[in-house]
């Protein structure tokens, strides 16, 4: 399903000449692999890409798609498409991403292009966000407990994320630690969004609801539904 989704919004969206975003996570990477395949058929060209994580930046490196810094020249701090995968959509596409812990990037990607995409299973479609796959928000060391107090001040029930195969925490491409936070009843995403934000110490957090992507569904059925 998950690679169904990635080439289904890569093969209806990708033009050649794009600047194109490249998101992280087992969905988001059928999605940089499709367009590995069609720039190696040559059905692309032109392609540059801005990869969002370490994960999708050594995809890109074994694909062989040019990728750039965001500040960089060819890309100049915009780009055309994004696409990227998510943990839950909510009926009006309002997203909660960062399951993969990518989210500091993949949200300055997905809010500085033209168009943006997000490729899911159907496990992914929740009726409200906040109440069953965590929230992450990106924070600076320092802030882990000022910060994890005032999140609990919010209504939300805080853990540090743990790294596997890694005594300690996730540590951030930025050097930042992650606290998953879940709410007991459904809050407002719009709302909470910018609230969370207010908080001293926090970088960003995992609403996404200021960009309305059009999202690619795999249903276990086998066909691709689009919503925009
Ligand atoms: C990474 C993300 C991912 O896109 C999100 O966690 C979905 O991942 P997957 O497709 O592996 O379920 O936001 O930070």
């Amino acid at each position: 399903m998950k690679e169904a989704a990635g080439r289904a919004a890569v093969d209806a969206l990708v033009k050649s000449g794009m600047k194109l975003g490249l998101g992280t996570g087992s969905t988001a990477i059928h999605a940089i692999r499709r367009v590995g395949e069609l720039l190696a058929q040559g059905v692309l060209s032109n392609i540059k890409t801005f990869a969002t994580s370490f994960q999708s930046e050594i995809e890109c490196e074994k694909l062989g798609i040019p990728f750039f810094p965001l500040n960089s020249r060819e890309l100049s701090g915009s780009l055309d498409l994004c696409i990227d995968g998510a943990d839950e959509v909510d009926p009006q596409n309002r997203l909660i991403k960062g399951g993969g812990g990518a989210l500091l990037i993949e949200k300055v990607a997905a809010y500085a292009c033209a168009a943006f995409a997000i490729t899911v299973d159907e496990s992914k479609i929740v009726d409200t966000l906040g109440t069953g796959f965590p929230v992450p928000v990106e924070v600076i060391p320092e802030a882990r407990l000022s910060a994890g107090k005032a999140l609990e001040k919010l209504g939300a029930l805080v853990t540090l994320r743990e790294a596997l195969r890694k005594a300690g925490p996730v540590i951030t491409e930025h050097g930042n630690l992650i606290l998953d936070i879940r709410f007991a009843s459904p809050v407002d995403p719009v709302a909470m969004e910018s609230e969370i934000n207010r908080i001293p110490g926090v970088v960003e957090n995992g609403f996404f609801t200021r960009i309305r992507p059009v999202v690619y569904i795999a249903r276990s059925s086998g066909t691709v539904e689009t919503r925009n």
